[in-house]
């Protein structure tokens, strides 16, 4: 079963998340920028890497890191100008690269001119363009927290996030008679919004974007418990996709893939939220996200030394979803993103590569965070930047070599976007370049792997050979057409042995570390090391 009607870039896609202002700084102001991003294409190209996601470089008074716009057709200055974001798109396309935006759809900042227009109290185009209710002492309620007293115009707001990040008018699915403020989704300025979305959208695309990761792309319609009225949206800007600009994609940060593949979308992130899947995999124990709040209570991630987890609580979700979507579209597992915690934490670089082993091995579409790829340490004690918080944590400069700023930029240190790792021993690009047994080395021999055989990649199909409960390993198989490869992990540190079905009498090694093969009884049996992963092509035939 493949994904059908998607563009076939996607089947064989590996993609970089660069988030601008703390990748490569060209002008020497402290922060990243575009002519940054198009230097370093072909480091990112050698990593495996054919597509990259960059956060947002739209003009903004970045409240929250350009997650609050207020031009969506221009670059903000600080990364350069919309020539350059051209250029962007143009190197990459020489080098058989894609590019896709960060389209924040849900909200724009309060310095946007429409949210400007709209806060007036006279009357005017863009009055209903975002959600305000008919008094200025409308009182909050739990699903919809006001903002009172903003301005003139006697009525309150709904932000979508932070305050200053009111939310788009996309209407409401069940708009409460008693509420006529509430609208409907088909009210012309509801409308007259939605057709804005998709005019910004069309517009980059014009100039060679490669489609958009949409930021809390279920956020949209209100009122609208089973997303039906939101799903309905995609489905609509997909049929524009379909028709006007087929070789490009729409990734969602949903965090369900059953809805968000039914809107259409080509991929959604399985990530913190809406069910505890990912999280389970390597981020459960404390001060691991960045979100945390006091008084979580934490559990074990599969994914670590101690074996405490339990991978059918990532598999439940997993398995449920991927089942359902397989024809619809891709499920991607990122090493992490700008909102989490570095997968990095407290483990060493054995441990990195059987995570990265996994991630490879996924079907879908892996996520490569800006400096996951070295290793990077979510760097603690950082005082919050443009509304990170801990987040600022896991956003600190890219550390490409050991000179100056390691390498980011040539500002003065107080100048820089943020601080860099202090550590002594941090990682960075050159050091590991030298060395076959970095971790860059893995990634990137991890990427010639999986792009060398499809079975590994997005469309594979996939079957858990042996996932149970507080047990380890993880053992699955991969397979497309007549090709089915195993793969086994062992995160924690205790050693583990396992009996492969009898079906598997010949297996080949493609790539393994701390994992022996024996046979007993006809049966093959893996000895796993602690901390060990192998990735084996299955020569015996086998039945799915
Ligand atoms: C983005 C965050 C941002 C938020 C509000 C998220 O999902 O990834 O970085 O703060 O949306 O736009």
């Amino acid at each position: 079963m493949m994904v059908k009607n998607c563009p076939l870039w996607l089947k064989n896609s590996i993609f970089y998340e660069v988030y601008p202002q703390s990748f490569l700084d060209t002008n020497g102001d402290g922060i990243g920028d575009l002519p940054g991003v198009i230097e370093k294409l072909d480091y990112i190209q050698s990593l495996g890497c054919n597509a990259i996601w960059l956060n947002p470089c739209f003009v903004s008074p970045f409240g929250d890191a350009g997650y609050d716009v207020s031009d969506y057709r221009k670059v903000d200055p600080r990364f350069g100008s919309n020539r350059d974001l051209i250029r962007l798109f143009k190197e990459a396309h020489q080098r058989g690269m894609k590019v896709t935006l960060d389209l924040v759809a849900g909200h724009t900042s309060i310095e946007h001119p429409w949210f400007k227009a709209s806060a007036k109290a006279s009357t005017n185009r863009y009055t209903n363009w975002y959600v305000w209710t008919d008094s200025a002492w409308t009182e909050s309620t739990s699903e919809m927290p006001l903002i009172r007293g903003f301005s003139d115009r006697n009525a309150a707001y709904l932000p979508n996030f932070f305050y200053f990040q009111p939310a788009l008018n996309f209407g409401f699915q069940n708009p409460d008679p008693q509420k006529p403020w509430q609208l409907p989704t088909d009210h012309p300025d509801v409308l007259a919004v939605r057709e804005e979305m998709k005019d910004i959208m069309r517009y980059w695309m014009d100039l060679g974007a490669d489609g958009f990761r949409v930021d809390m792309a279920a956020s949209l319609v209100k009122a609208d418990p089973d997303r039906v009225g939101t799903i309905a949206f995609w489905q609509d800007v997909r049929a524009m996709f379909d028709q006007e600009y087929p070789e490009c994609v729409l990734i969602a940060e949903w965090s369900f893939p059953r809805h968000a593949l039914q809107a259409g979308f080509h991929m959604d992130f399985m990530i913190h939220f809406n069910t505890d899947a990912y999280t389970s995999l390597f981020r459960d124990e404390q001060k691991r996200d960045s979100f945390d709040t006091p008084g979580t209570e934490y559990g074990h991630s599969f994914f670590d030394r101690e074996g405490l987890g339990d991978i059918c609580r990532f598999l439940r979700h997993y398995v449920d979803h991927f089942e359902a979507t397989r024809e619809q579209g891709y499920i991607s597992l990122p090493t992490g993103n700008h909102d989490l915690s570095r997968i990095r934490c407290h483990r060493s670089q054995a441990e990195l590569k059987v995570i990265y082993a996994f991630l490879w091995s996924m079907p879908g579409i892996p996520y490569l965070y800006y400096g996951d790829e070295i290793g990077m340490s979510s760097v603690d004690g950082l005082s919050s930047k443009e509304g990170a918080f801990g987040r600022a944590a896991s956003r600190t400069p890219m550390q490409w070599d050991e000179g100056r700023n390691a390498g980011f930029s040539t500002a003065k240190p107080e100048k820089l976007y943020l601080p860099l790792d202090p550590a002594k021993n941090r990682p960075s690009v050159a050091k590991q370049e030298t060395s076959s047994q970095s971790l860059l080395s893995h990634v990137r021999a991890l990427s010639t792997l999986r792009l060398a055989h499809p079975a590994l990649g997005s469309d594979g199909g996939f079957k858990v050979i042996y996932g149970r409960k507080n047990r380890y390993p993880f053992v699955y198989l991969r397979y497309l057409d007549d090709e089915h490869l195993l793969v086994a992990v062992n995160p924690c540190a205790a050693p583990q042995r396992l009996k492969l079905p009898h079906c598997y009498t010949s297996i080949r090694v493609l790539k393994k570390a701390g994992v022996k093969v024996e046979k007993s009884t006809g049966a093959i049996e893996l000895v796993m090391a602690g901390i060990s992963y192998a990735i084996y092509e299955v020569v015996s035939p086998v039945n799915i």
